[in-house]
Protein backbone atom coordinates (compact mmCIF):
# COMPACT_ATOMS: atom_id res chain seq x y z
CA UNK A 1 0.00 0.00 0.00
CA UNK A 2 1.39 3.38 -0.89
CA UNK A 3 1.63 6.09 1.69
CA UNK A 4 -1.43 8.71 2.37
CA UNK A 5 -1.08 12.03 -0.01
CA UNK A 6 -1.95 15.19 0.72
CA UNK A 7 -4.84 14.78 -2.08
CA UNK A 8 -5.94 11.59 0.50
CA UNK A 9 -6.37 14.49 3.32
CA UNK A 10 -8.06 16.51 1.06
CA UNK A 11 -10.60 13.98 0.10
CA UNK A 12 -10.84 12.82 3.80
CA UNK A 13 -11.78 16.88 4.42
CA UNK A 14 -14.14 16.96 1.92
CA UNK A 15 -16.02 14.17 3.52
CA UNK A 16 -15.81 15.52 7.22
CA UNK A 17 -14.05 12.71 7.96
CA UNK A 18 -11.82 13.76 10.97
CA UNK A 19 -7.52 13.85 10.50
CA UNK A 20 -5.38 12.48 12.81
CA UNK A 21 -1.64 13.40 13.12
CA UNK A 22 0.90 12.57 15.73
CA UNK A 23 4.64 13.43 15.96
CA UNK A 24 7.44 10.73 15.73
CA UNK A 25 11.15 11.01 15.68
CA UNK A 26 13.06 8.00 15.26
CA UNK A 27 11.83 4.27 13.76
CA UNK A 28 10.39 2.63 16.85
CA UNK A 29 7.92 5.57 17.57
CA UNK A 30 7.02 6.21 14.30
CA UNK A 31 6.15 2.33 13.35
CA UNK A 32 3.49 2.16 16.17
CA UNK A 33 2.27 5.17 15.42
CA UNK A 34 1.91 4.81 11.81
CA UNK A 35 0.58 0.90 12.71
CA UNK A 36 -1.77 2.55 14.99
CA UNK A 37 -3.34 3.87 11.92
CA UNK A 38 -3.01 8.08 11.78
CA UNK A 39 -3.16 9.91 8.51
CA UNK A 40 0.24 11.99 8.74
CA UNK A 41 2.99 11.69 10.94
CA UNK A 42 4.87 14.85 11.84
CA UNK A 43 8.81 15.06 12.68
CA UNK A 44 8.14 17.81 14.73
CA UNK A 45 11.06 20.45 15.63
CA UNK A 46 9.37 19.36 19.39
CA UNK A 47 12.06 16.66 18.96
CA UNK A 48 14.19 19.61 20.96
CA UNK A 49 12.72 19.18 24.16
CA UNK A 50 10.71 15.67 23.94
CA UNK A 51 13.49 13.62 22.12
CA UNK A 52 16.88 15.35 21.91
CA UNK A 53 17.12 17.11 25.49
CA UNK A 54 17.11 20.85 24.62
CA UNK A 55 14.98 23.23 26.76
CA UNK A 56 13.11 24.10 23.28
CA UNK A 57 13.21 23.78 19.82
CA UNK A 58 15.60 26.59 19.14
CA UNK A 59 18.63 24.72 18.61
CA UNK A 60 17.39 21.91 16.13
CA UNK A 61 19.61 21.82 13.30
CA UNK A 62 18.44 21.51 9.83
CA UNK A 63 20.89 18.51 9.95
CA UNK A 64 18.99 16.98 13.10
CA UNK A 65 15.93 17.51 11.67
CA UNK A 66 17.01 15.57 8.66
CA UNK A 67 18.50 12.72 10.32
CA UNK A 68 14.98 12.36 12.24
CA UNK A 69 12.99 12.85 9.33
CA UNK A 70 14.71 10.69 7.81
CA UNK A 71 14.53 7.53 10.38
CA UNK A 72 11.14 8.02 10.49
CA UNK A 73 10.82 7.76 6.84
CA UNK A 74 12.55 4.42 6.84
CA UNK A 75 9.77 2.87 9.33
CA UNK A 76 6.63 4.79 7.79
CA UNK A 77 4.57 2.92 5.35
CA UNK A 78 0.97 4.13 5.31
CA UNK A 79 1.34 7.67 6.89
CA UNK A 80 2.30 10.88 4.97
CA UNK A 81 5.51 12.01 6.38
CA UNK A 82 5.58 16.22 7.13
CA UNK A 83 9.15 17.04 8.04
CA UNK A 84 9.04 20.68 10.43
CA UNK A 85 11.60 22.81 9.36
CA UNK A 86 13.73 24.19 12.00
CA UNK A 87 13.84 27.73 13.36
CA UNK A 88 16.35 29.57 10.68
CA UNK A 89 16.61 27.03 8.10
CA UNK A 90 14.01 29.26 6.36
CA UNK A 91 13.55 32.50 6.08
CA UNK A 92 16.67 34.22 5.69
CA UNK A 93 16.41 33.53 2.05
CA UNK A 94 14.01 32.49 -0.45
CA UNK A 95 16.53 30.23 -2.02
CA UNK A 96 18.41 28.65 0.85
CA UNK A 97 14.63 28.27 2.52
CA UNK A 98 13.49 26.38 -0.86
CA UNK A 99 16.63 24.10 -0.98
CA UNK A 100 16.42 23.12 2.72
CA UNK A 101 12.92 22.03 2.37
CA UNK A 102 13.97 20.52 -0.78
CA UNK A 103 16.43 18.84 1.01
CA UNK A 104 13.60 16.94 3.34
CA UNK A 105 12.04 15.23 0.69
CA UNK A 106 15.44 14.59 -1.38
CA UNK A 107 17.60 13.14 1.63
CA UNK A 108 15.23 12.53 3.64
CA UNK A 109 12.25 11.30 2.49
CA UNK A 110 9.29 13.21 3.60
CA UNK A 111 6.40 13.54 1.81
CA UNK A 112 5.92 17.35 2.60
CA UNK A 113 7.27 20.24 5.14
CA UNK A 114 5.82 22.05 7.81
CA UNK A 115 6.54 25.98 8.49
CA UNK A 116 5.51 28.59 11.35
CA UNK A 117 4.00 31.28 10.51
CA UNK A 118 3.74 34.59 12.50
CA UNK A 119 1.00 36.84 11.95
CA UNK A 120 0.96 38.23 7.94
CA UNK A 121 4.23 36.67 7.63
CA UNK A 122 5.40 38.05 4.42
CA UNK A 123 8.42 36.35 3.95
CA UNK A 124 7.55 32.77 5.07
CA UNK A 125 3.82 33.12 2.96
CA UNK A 126 6.15 33.57 0.24
CA UNK A 127 8.27 31.10 0.59
CA UNK A 128 5.21 28.51 0.75
CA UNK A 129 4.30 30.10 -2.61
CA UNK A 130 8.09 29.12 -4.09
CA UNK A 131 8.08 25.45 -2.45
CA UNK A 132 4.64 24.62 -3.81
CA UNK A 133 5.21 25.99 -7.34
CA UNK A 134 8.33 23.61 -6.99
CA UNK A 135 6.22 20.59 -6.00
CA UNK A 136 7.02 20.86 -2.09
CA UNK A 137 3.97 20.92 -0.34
CA UNK A 138 3.65 22.67 2.72
CA UNK A 139 1.67 22.46 5.76
CA UNK A 140 1.14 26.31 7.37
CA UNK A 141 1.77 26.21 11.08
CA UNK A 142 -0.07 29.32 13.09
CA UNK A 143 -1.08 30.67 16.56
CA UNK A 144 1.57 29.87 19.13
CA UNK A 145 4.58 29.51 17.17
CA UNK A 146 7.27 28.15 19.43
CA UNK A 147 9.87 29.41 17.29
CA UNK A 148 8.80 33.02 18.23
CA UNK A 149 9.00 32.24 21.78
CA UNK A 150 11.33 35.12 22.60
CA UNK A 151 9.19 37.65 20.56
CA UNK A 152 5.50 36.59 21.27
CA UNK A 153 7.05 36.42 25.32
CA UNK A 154 5.54 32.99 25.74
CA UNK A 155 2.86 30.07 25.22
CA UNK A 156 -0.24 32.60 25.30
CA UNK A 157 -3.26 31.66 23.61
CA UNK A 158 -3.49 33.51 20.17
CA UNK A 159 -6.48 34.55 18.97
CA UNK A 160 -7.92 36.71 22.00
CA UNK A 161 -7.88 40.24 20.89
CA UNK A 162 -5.02 41.26 23.66
CA UNK A 163 -1.75 42.60 23.56
CA UNK A 164 -0.09 38.71 24.33
CA UNK A 165 -1.69 37.85 21.18
CA UNK A 166 -2.29 37.72 17.77
CA UNK A 167 -6.08 38.87 16.77
CA UNK A 168 -8.48 36.55 15.51
CA UNK A 169 -8.82 38.63 12.11
CA UNK A 170 -4.64 37.95 12.01
CA UNK A 171 -4.93 34.59 12.27
CA UNK A 172 -7.81 34.22 9.85
CA UNK A 173 -6.06 36.32 6.84
CA UNK A 174 -3.08 34.69 7.70
CA UNK A 175 -4.21 31.43 7.29
CA UNK A 176 -6.25 32.59 3.86
CA UNK A 177 -2.73 34.27 2.39
CA UNK A 178 -0.98 30.80 3.24
CA UNK A 179 -3.95 28.48 1.46
CA UNK A 180 -3.40 30.91 -1.38
CA UNK A 181 0.17 30.82 -1.60
CA UNK A 182 -0.81 27.22 -1.58
CA UNK A 183 -0.43 25.14 1.75
CA UNK A 184 -2.60 22.10 1.74
CA UNK A 185 -3.10 22.08 5.43
CA UNK A 186 -3.01 24.42 8.14
CA UNK A 187 -2.29 23.60 12.03
CA UNK A 188 -3.58 25.74 14.72
CA UNK A 189 -1.48 25.95 18.32
CA UNK A 190 -3.36 27.10 21.25
CA UNK A 191 -6.03 29.73 19.79
CA UNK A 192 -9.09 30.13 21.19
CA UNK A 193 -11.34 27.81 20.20
CA UNK A 194 -13.97 30.82 18.36
CA UNK A 195 -10.32 32.23 16.67
CA UNK A 196 -9.83 28.17 15.29
CA UNK A 197 -13.53 27.93 14.14
CA UNK A 198 -13.29 31.57 12.35
CA UNK A 199 -10.08 30.22 10.62
CA UNK A 200 -11.09 26.57 9.79
CA UNK A 201 -14.57 28.51 8.26
CA UNK A 202 -12.46 31.25 6.28
CA UNK A 203 -10.35 28.38 4.70
CA UNK A 204 -10.86 25.37 1.95
CA UNK A 205 -8.26 23.06 3.27
CA UNK A 206 -8.00 20.91 6.41
CA UNK A 207 -6.90 22.60 9.91
CA UNK A 208 -5.14 20.40 12.52
CA UNK A 209 -5.55 21.95 15.92
CA UNK A 210 -3.75 21.58 19.09
CA UNK A 211 -5.10 23.33 21.74
CA UNK A 212 -7.16 24.46 19.36
CA UNK A 213 -10.88 22.98 20.59
CA UNK A 214 -13.15 21.31 18.41
CA UNK A 215 -14.50 23.29 15.91
CA UNK A 216 -11.42 22.37 13.27
CA UNK A 217 -10.89 19.49 10.73
CA UNK A 218 -7.95 17.14 12.90
CA UNK A 219 -5.97 16.42 15.39
CA UNK A 220 -2.25 16.76 16.67
CA UNK A 221 -0.30 15.91 19.63
CA UNK A 222 2.86 14.78 20.80
CA UNK A 223 3.25 11.30 20.99
CA UNK A 224 5.84 11.61 23.98
CA UNK A 225 2.52 13.15 25.82
CA UNK A 226 0.44 10.83 24.28
CA UNK A 227 2.12 7.58 25.69
CA UNK A 228 3.60 9.05 28.68
CA UNK A 229 7.32 9.81 27.87
CA UNK A 230 7.27 13.12 28.78
CA UNK A 231 7.11 13.32 32.43
CA UNK A 232 4.90 16.54 31.77
CA UNK A 233 0.94 16.37 31.51
CA UNK A 234 -0.78 19.57 29.62
CA UNK A 235 -4.38 20.94 29.53
CA UNK A 236 -4.23 20.69 25.64
CA UNK A 237 -3.41 16.70 25.73
CA UNK A 238 -4.71 13.95 26.33
CA UNK A 239 -2.23 11.23 27.84
CA UNK A 240 -3.42 7.13 26.76
CA UNK A 241 -0.66 5.55 28.47
CA UNK A 242 2.09 6.01 30.88
CA UNK A 243 5.52 4.47 29.23
CA UNK A 244 7.95 6.36 31.79
CA UNK A 245 6.31 4.27 34.97
CA UNK A 246 6.48 0.84 32.50
CA UNK A 247 9.91 1.46 31.27
CA UNK A 248 11.30 2.56 34.57
CA UNK A 249 9.72 -0.64 36.12
CA UNK A 250 11.63 -2.90 33.50
CA UNK A 251 14.63 -1.55 33.89
CA UNK A 252 13.96 -1.93 37.67
CA UNK A 253 13.39 -5.60 37.12
CA UNK A 254 16.70 -5.60 35.08
CA UNK A 255 18.92 -4.33 37.45
CA UNK A 256 17.20 -6.59 40.54
CA UNK A 257 17.63 -9.60 38.43
CA UNK A 258 21.62 -8.84 37.41
CA UNK A 259 22.12 -8.48 41.15
CA UNK A 260 20.12 -11.23 42.59
CA UNK A 261 21.20 -13.44 39.76
CA UNK A 262 18.42 -14.53 38.30
CA UNK A 263 19.52 -13.06 34.74
CA UNK A 264 21.15 -14.77 32.83
CA UNK A 265 20.19 -18.56 33.39
CA UNK A 266 21.25 -21.11 31.06
CA UNK A 267 18.63 -20.60 28.34
CA UNK A 268 20.66 -17.18 27.46
CA UNK A 269 23.63 -18.60 26.92
CA UNK A 270 25.09 -20.37 23.84
CA UNK A 271 26.19 -23.98 24.73
CA UNK A 272 25.58 -23.89 28.28
CA UNK A 273 27.62 -25.38 31.00
CA UNK A 274 25.77 -28.25 32.49
CA UNK A 275 25.07 -27.57 35.74
CA UNK A 276 24.27 -30.87 37.87
O1 LIG B 1 6.95 20.36 16.51
C1 LIG B 1 5.80 19.94 16.74
O2 LIG B 1 5.60 18.88 17.33
C2 LIG B 1 4.69 20.76 16.28
C3 LIG B 1 3.32 20.36 16.73
C4 LIG B 1 3.12 20.76 18.12
C5 LIG B 1 2.27 20.87 15.83
O3 LIG B 1 4.88 21.71 15.61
Amino acid sequence: MSRTTIRDLQTRYESGEPITMLTAYDAPIARQVDRGGVDAILVGDSAGDNHMGYDDTLPVTLEEALSNTAAVDRAVDDALVIGDMPFLSYGTSIAESVENAGRFMKEAGADAVKLETAPYGETTIEIVDRCTELGIPVQGHIGYTPQRNNEIGGAFVQGKDRDVSAGMQALVDTAEELVAAGAFSIVLETVSEAAAKAVTEAVDVPTIGIGAGRYVDGQVLVTNDVIGLSGESFKLSKQYADLDSKIRSAVEAYVADVESGEFPTGEHAFEPIDEE
